[in-house]
C-alpha cells in the first residue's frame, strides 16, 4: 500500500499495489480531471511528482508515447498509468483550471470519457468554382441551391451507412464505418451533383460540380460546444488529413481523391484513375493519393 498526497488538495489516500493514482484519487473524491476516462489518450489527469519517484513504478508502453508525444520531463506523469510500490508519494495535479476540470467532468459522466476513439472514413465535398457561383447569384438563390444540394448529399449519406457531421459554407463533413461506403457514397455524390448542375446551368448558366476527399483513419468522437448547445462531432488528424485531400483536387484537376489507407480498403471494383504524391499543407510528409473514378458493376 502506497501512501499518496496530493498537492493542491492536500487529501492522502491509500493506493493498493494494483492500483493506479487516479483510481485512488477519484474514489477519494480529489477533483482531477481525466479527459479520456483514464486510457493514456490524453494528458489531462498529468500530474507532477513531488518526492517519492523512486517508488513509481516505471512507464509502461502507453505513458511512454504520450510522454515522448508530449515531451513530459521524467517527474510529470499520468496519474491513470501510474502505481507505486510502497511508502509515502506525494504528487501535484497540474491541470487545476476549475473550468477544464467541470467542462471535462461534465462530458465525461460519471467517469467515462469526453469523447471515444474510432477508426472512420472521413469525407470531405466543396463545389468547385462555388465562390464565382455565389458572386454571380443573389443571396437566395445560392441558399436555394445550397439547400437542394445539402438536402441530397444527407440522404447519400445516410443511404451509405454515414451522416453529415459538419457544414462549413458551401462544404461538409460526413463520417462513414468504413472506405468502401464513404467512395460509394462520393460517387453517389457526384451523380446528385450532375442533377443539380443541369439545374443550375438551366436556371443561371453555371455549372455545379463537387470535390470530394477521403481518408481513413483513427479520430476522436466527443461532444463539444457550449452547454446550451453541445453536439457530437468528429476531431482529429484523420479530419484535417482528409480535408486536405479534398483541396488536393483543385490542382490535380480530379473530382475524387482518397488516402493510401482508405484506398488500402477499397475492393478491385473500385475503378482507380490517377495516382499521386502530394504534399498536404501543414504535412511535413508527402501523402499518396489514389483517384477513384467509379465502381465496376458486381
Ligand atoms: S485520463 Fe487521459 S491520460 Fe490519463
Amino acid at each position: 500500500m502506497t501512501d499518496l498526497r496530493a498537492l493542491p488538495d492536500d487529501v492522502t489516500v491509500d493506493v493498493p499495489p494494483e492500483a493506479t493514482f487516479l483510481d485512488a484519487l477519484v474514489a477519494a473524491g480529489v477533483p482531477i480531471a481525466r479527459a479520456c476516462g483514464g486510457k493514456a489518450r490524453c494528458s489531462t489527469c498529468r500530474v507532477r511528482v513531488e518526492s517519492g519517484t523512486d517508488l513509481c513504478a516505471p512507464r509502461n508502453a502507453a505513458e511512454s508515447a504520450m510522454a515522448a508525444r508530449l515531451s513530459l520531463d521524467d517527474a510529470t506523469r499520468l496519474a491513470c498509468q501510474t502505481t507505486a510500490r510502497g511508502g509515502g508519494v506525494t504528487v501535484r495535479r497540474l491541470v487545476l483550471d476549475e473550468l477544464d476540470v467541470r467542462l471535462a467532468s461534465a462530458a465525461a459522466g460519471a467517469g467515462g470519457a469526453v469523447g471515444r476513439e474510432e477508426e472512420m472514413a472521413i469525407l470531405f465535398s466543396d463545389i468547385a468554382g462555388f465562390t464565382s457561383i455565389s458572386e454571380a447569384l443573389p443571396a437566395y438563390d445560392v441558399v436555394h441551391v445550397l439547400e437542394r444540394w445539402f438536402a441530397a448529399a444527407g440522404d447519400v449519406a445516410a443511404a451509405h451507412g454515414g451522416r453529415i457531421d459538419n457544414y462549413m459554407g458551401d462544404g461538409f463533413m460526413a463520417v462513414f464505418p468504413d472506405a468502401p461506403q464513404a467512395v460509394r457514397a462520393a460517387l453517389a455524390l457526384a451523380d446528385a451533383a450532375a442533377q443539380i448542375s443541369r439545374y443550375t446551368t438551366a436556371a443561371y448558366g453555371r455549372s455545379f460540380t463537387a470535390r470530394t476527399g477521403i481518408h481513413f483513419g483513427s479520430a476522436v468522437v466527443g461532444t463539444l460546444g457550449a452547454a446550451h448547445n453541445r453536439r457530437e462531432t468528429v476531431i482529429g488528424d484523420a479530419v484535417n488529413v482528409a480535408s486536405r485531400i479534398e483541396s488536393a483536387n483543385k490542382d490535380a484537376d480530379t473530382r475524387l481523391l482518397v488516402s493510401a489507407d482508405a484506398d488500402a480498403r477499397l475492393p478491385a471494383s473500385f475503378l482507380r484513375g490517377r495516382t499521386a504524391t502530394v504534399a498536404l499543407k501543414g504535412k511535413t510528409a508527402p501523402c499518396r493519393v489514389v483517384e477513384i473514378v467509379g465502381e465496376r458493376a458486381g
